[in-house]
């Protein structure tokens, strides 16, 4: 698929796109089919530029991950070692990355309508395989389900967007785009449209872009790392090799960079065996033939619907030494040096690979360094049993647990 990526282009938030986006009814398959890719590739260009510009993958946006990693580690303090359900205060730390990204500032703990919006978020990925409803949206909007709760909650996410707009176009615009909204703005005042195009733009476009970067950037990491925790609850000794790495390279007090993972092997090889064995999104998004192809050695009509497989190439048996069990050695050589994996594939790969996948990164390895080097996570007094078998959802979600995070 990636070698002759023009064949198989995005069939992407067409559900969205009829449900919510466009908001016309989805009467017909081939109506969502007829839905035109390029807007959505011109969108993507500009989030990757404008993502460029706000320092992705650069040193200005890991300073907003260490921020958010010193109020993390912060809140656990606090608990005092009391047991916690670590999913809400990762969803928070995650989330505001993503806001300090889009909205030009983060949000406090105290803040109730911050509180409401990750509540709702949570419930926007409560829905079962999501694919269905990319490919059946036409059934899914007659059939009763979680994906009607889902609808609701983005809803509020776009009322939440909506409200950060209006204070932005109030303010005026800085000399210097401070944030993806700024930029937004500009790209569209530079396009000189009548004010009516202007306003559906930015109520329509632009509000479904931030949306997705918030969904695309704040569940799947916070995720990721709730599956980190539980997994480190389940293997104290993998635990116990990270925390004396840490302590052998870092200071009590140094910040950690993304940059530090060259030191830090081991460390590095437990973020990306957590990310393999969660396999959190473990079917892609899907895809449609745009002309008659074949696919390893399959052929495939013109109109052909194609989901990527993600966990055939992370649980792939040819490529891992014990892919159904968690190993960080899949990422060690015998001297214990770090080594990538061709078969590591968790935000996908072509023309449409994760476009926040080195922001993941940079947040994945400093949450979890920092978490790590400051506490031990134990399972509260009593609890024995832990599951680590995932609930079936838009992403691969753990079942709620406790734990407690006893200062080091
Ligand atoms: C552990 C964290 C993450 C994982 C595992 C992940 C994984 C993925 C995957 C598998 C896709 C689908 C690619 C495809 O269809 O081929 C995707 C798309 C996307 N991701 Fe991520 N992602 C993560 C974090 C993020 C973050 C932090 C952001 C925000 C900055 C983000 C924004 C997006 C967007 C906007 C898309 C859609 C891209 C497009 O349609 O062109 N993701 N991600």
């Amino acid at each position: 698929m990636v070698r002759s990526s023009s064949c198989f282009l995005p069939f992407v938030n067409i559900f969205l796109f009829s449900q919510l986006h466009l908001e016309v009814q989805c009467t017909s398959f081939s109506t969502l089919l007829q839905v035109s890719y390029s807007p959505t590739v011109l969108e993507r260009r500009f989030a990757l530029r404008t993502l460029r510009n706000l320092g992705l993958g650069k040193r200005g946006l890991e300073h907003r991950v260490q921020e958010e990693a010193h109020y993390l580690v912060a809140f656990f303090a606090s608990m005092k070692g009391k047991p916690l359900d670590p999913s809400f205060p990762l969803v928070h730390s995650v989330s505001n990355v993503i806001c300090a990204v889009v909205f030009g500032h983060r949000f406090s703990r105290e803040d109730e309508t911050f509180h409401e919006l990750i509540r709702k978020l949570c419930g926007t990925t409560c829905v079962s395989l999501p694919q269905l409803y990319e490919i059946f949206p036409w059934l899914m909007c007659r059939l009763p389900g979680p994906h009607k709760k889902a609808l609701s909650c983005y809803e509020v996410l776009s009322s939440f967007t909506r409200r950060e707009i209006r204070m932005h176009t109030e303010r005026g615009m800085p000399d210097e785009p401070q944030d993806f909204i700024d930029f937004y703005l500009a790209h569209i005042e530079k396009m000189s449209l009548p004010r009516s195009v202007f306003y559906i733009k930015i109520n329509n476009n632009m509000v479904y872009s931030i949306n997705d970067l918030f969904l695309g950037g704040s569940e799947t990491t916070s995720t990721t790392l709730i599956w980190g925790l539980l997994y480190m609850v389940a293997n104290p000794d993998v635990q116990e090799k990270v925390q004396r790495e840490l302590d052998a390279v870092l200071s009590p007090s140094q910040l950690i960079c993304y940059e530090d993972r060259k030191e830090l092997p081991y460390t590095n090889a437990v973020v990306h065996e957590i990310q393999r064995f969660s396999n959190i999104i473990s079917v892609g998004m899907p895809r449609v033939c745009v002309r008659n192809t074949t696919l390893l050695g399959f052929p495939l009509k013109k109109g052909t619907i194609v989901l990527p497989n993600i966990a055939s190439s992370l649980y792939d048996p040819e490529q891992w030494e014990t892919p159904r069990q968690f190993n960080p050695g899949h990422f060690l050589d015998k001297d214990g040096n770090f080594v990538s994996q061709e078969a590591f594939l968790p935000f996908s790969v072509g023309h449409r690979v994760c476009l926040g996948e080195h922001l993941a990164r940079t947040e994945l390895f400093i949450f979890f360094a920092s978490l790590l080097r400051a506490f031990t996570f134990r399972l509260p007094e009593g609890v024995t049993k832990i599951s680590t078998e995932p609930i079936l959802g838009g992403t691969l979600q753990p079942h709620p647990y406790r734990l407690c995070a006893i200062p080091r």
